[in-house]
């Protein structure tokens, strides 16, 4: 499976070429030692300077000392990750006309938005020091918003604009400022090379690490966000994709926040939590339904900081995630991972009531595996049943340094096959049930799904979220493609049937594959305004050809999953691979999201505004 980004301090450092913490202390120590000699020459009465220019040139000073210490070297990339690649900012709206098919008439007007890495300043590098080598990992890269306008014009017809942008977070306003890979890769390598990264990072820019902001995109109350867990989300104009800085909910939230918060059902309130590597490890926040203030707060105690990417709610619980996939920075310290999933590690899930504590939480002891993402969560009679994609191990962060990464990511990927490979290092990824029973304590855990699909990235009708739904849809992993690439690559779409799942082995599944040498990303549900069944509306995708390099957009019927789509919309401009997709109902009005259109026979087309409604009202 693919996962979003895991920031909070992500790193998976292994073998250092500096045995213990204390050498490489001394280490540091001696390299910094050309910096604290330039400063004892600074003469005396730099004392009578002012701060701000002292603070400066020791500024200066940090930088000429990591660009002397530190080189950065390019990454190879082999064809097969070509999508991954970056784009540019095309700086304007440009007209989408190559249209196949219908837009359906009762298609909501709105953005299709879709977040993902778009590496700036030194995604594709690593850097090699006296302390080792650090690197990214596959998930980096500054976050790049994808839109796509839908606007019905009063003819009935449709106009359609593209934009893309980065996510303007105050570390990409630095680096751009500076115009060249500034922080330092402390994702994955050498633990001394992490730890003066992490340093250096911290020194001479106020943060660790980049604020990447580069994973999903949601919704609150009428103002539009682009999030990564490792920081505050980025409030967008949708109409322009502009960033308009950081939401800290008035003041009141000041550490990371997850990308999958949750509307309540019934209140609208925002749940959500953020996951730190420093305690307390994970805080739960609540979220009024108009934005405007954090109407609870609670530390969950965690005794370990578990990269919980994703929280479940149901009417009156909130749902937990603690599963040994884990950071700790004492393990790094030592010379360990940072990041590490262990099997042998307890993994359990957390019940508690919307507003609870510590103390309130119910804890469900589960069979150990690896979970990013939830399905739904919902509550029958005395059971909470919580749906999710599981996998035997985490593609977070990769293999040991040293180890082949193309081949450690294939053979995952190709473990279904590969008799021989140990299942319990799959990233093959099935949907799953917990049905945990409140009043008993018993937990029943089963597979939903087989093994003929790998899958991820799950969507529902968001009108049920917290209530028990029928249907479900995820990205399919095109195991082939992806074994070749070494990277997850999604070769179509799946439509689950839950029914009633109490009487059946496996749910049946529909499954939409894209044409050859086509993956999807970012896909999403749209519900069909005024629908009355659950699978009324479409799913709609970003879906790349790597044989003719075009990107385009694709909408599914969802009562009609496995048919061709209904429209296929071919856009002027590539787009990489990314993470999560949303389509944002909102009425296009009189006002231009594309008041500077680009000209061109290609994407000549009449314009059309938008004009900010709230999203439709979940039940
Ligand atoms: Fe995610």
């Amino acid at each position: 499976m693919a996962v979003c980004s895991f920031k909070v301090i992500n790193c998976c450092a292994q073998k250092p070429s500096i045995t213990t913490f204390e050498q490489f202390k001394t280490q540091l120590l001696s390299s910094f030692q050309p910096l604290i000699s330039d400063l004892k020459k600074v003469p005396k009465k730099l004392v009578l300077v002012p701060h701000a220019i002292i603070k400066n040139t020791s500024t200066e000073l940090l930088h000429t000392f990591t660009d002397s210490v530190f080189k950065f070297i390019d990454h190879q990339t082999d064809p097969s990750q070509s999508n991954f690649g970056p784009v540019e900012e095309i700086g304007e709206c440009i007209n989408v006309i190559d249209v196949q098919g219908t837009i359906p008439s009762d298609f909501p007007e709105g953005v299709y938005i879709r977040n993902g890495p778009n590496p700036l300043f030194g995604g594709f590098k690593s850097t090699k020091s006296i302390f080792g080598r650090s690197s990214h990992i596959w998930v980096e890269g500054e976050g790049m918003l994808h839109a796509l306008y839908f606007k019905k014009q009063s003819d009935g017809k449709w106009s359609l604009t593209y934009n893309n942008k980065h996510v303007e977070t105050d570390t990409l306003k630095i680096e751009k400022q500076r115009n060249t890979p500034s922080f330092l890769p402390a994702i994955e390598g050498d633990s001394p090379a992490i730890l003066s990264a992490y340093l250096l990072n911290f020194l001479r820019f106020g943060a660790v690490n980049k604020l990447l902001s580069n994973t999903n995109v949601f919704e609150h109350s009428g103002k539009f966000y682009a999030v990564a867990e490792n920081h505050l989300p980025q409030e967008i104009d949708i109409r322009t994709l502009k960033t308009l800085g950081n939401w800290d909910v008035n003041g009141s939230w000041n550490r990371p926040f997850t990308a999958h918060p949750k509307k309540a059902p019934g209140s609208g309130e925002l749940v959500m939590m953020g996951v730190d590597a420093m305690k307390p490890f994970f805080e739960i926040g609540i979220i009024s339904d108009d934005g405007s203030k954090l109407v609870h707060k609670a530390d969950l105690k965690f005794e370990r900081c578990s990269l919980c990417h994703d929280i479940g709610v149901t009417m009156r619980y909130n749902v937990i995630l603690d599963f040994p996939l884990t950071i700790d920075i004492k393990r790094l310290t030592n010379g360990g991972p940072l990041i590490k999933y262990n099997k042998e590690g307890y993994a359990r899930i957390g019940v508690m009531p919307r507003y609870g504590d510590a103390d309130s939480v119910k804890w469900f002891q589960v069979e150990t595996c690896c979970v990013f993402h939830i399905i739904n969560a919902y509550e029958d009679g005395d059971e909470v049943i919580l749906w999710a994609f599981r996998a035997s191990t985490s593609i977070i962060p990769g293999p040991d340094l040293g180890i082949n990464k193309f081949e450690w990511f294939s053979t995952r990927f190709k473990a279904k096959c590969d008799t021989t490979f140990d299942s319990d290092e799959s990233f093959f990824s099935q949907a799953y049930e917990w049905r945990l029973n409140m009043k008993t304590g018993e937990v029943k855990e089963r597979f939903l799904t087989g093994k003929s699909h790998s899958m991820d990235f799950p969507m529902i009708n968001e009108n049920f979220t917290g209530y028990k739904n029928k249907y479900a849809y995820a990205q399919v992993v095109d195991l082939d493609a992806s074994c070749i690439a070494g990277m997850p690559k999604y070769g179509g779409l799946a439509k689950l049937h839950f029914g009633d799942t109490k009487q059946q082995d496996y749910v049946k599944m529909e499954h939409h594959k894209l044409p050859n040498n086509t993956f999807c990303t970012g896909a999403a549900f749209v519900a069909k305004p005024g629908g009355t069944e659950e699978d009324d509306g479409w799913v709609i995708a970003f879906v790349h050809d790597e044989q003719l390099n075009t990107s385009r957009v694709i909408i599914v019927d969802a009562k009609n999953f496995a048919r061709e789509p209904v429209v296929i919309m071919t856009l002027p401009n590539r787009v990489p691979y990314g993470f999560h997709g949303a389509f944002m109902p909102i009425i296009l009005g009189s006002s231009d999201p594309c008041r500077h259109k680009r000209d061109g026979s290609r994407h000549h087309h009449a314009g059309g505004g938008v004009l900010l409604m709230r999203k439709t009202r979940r039940r």
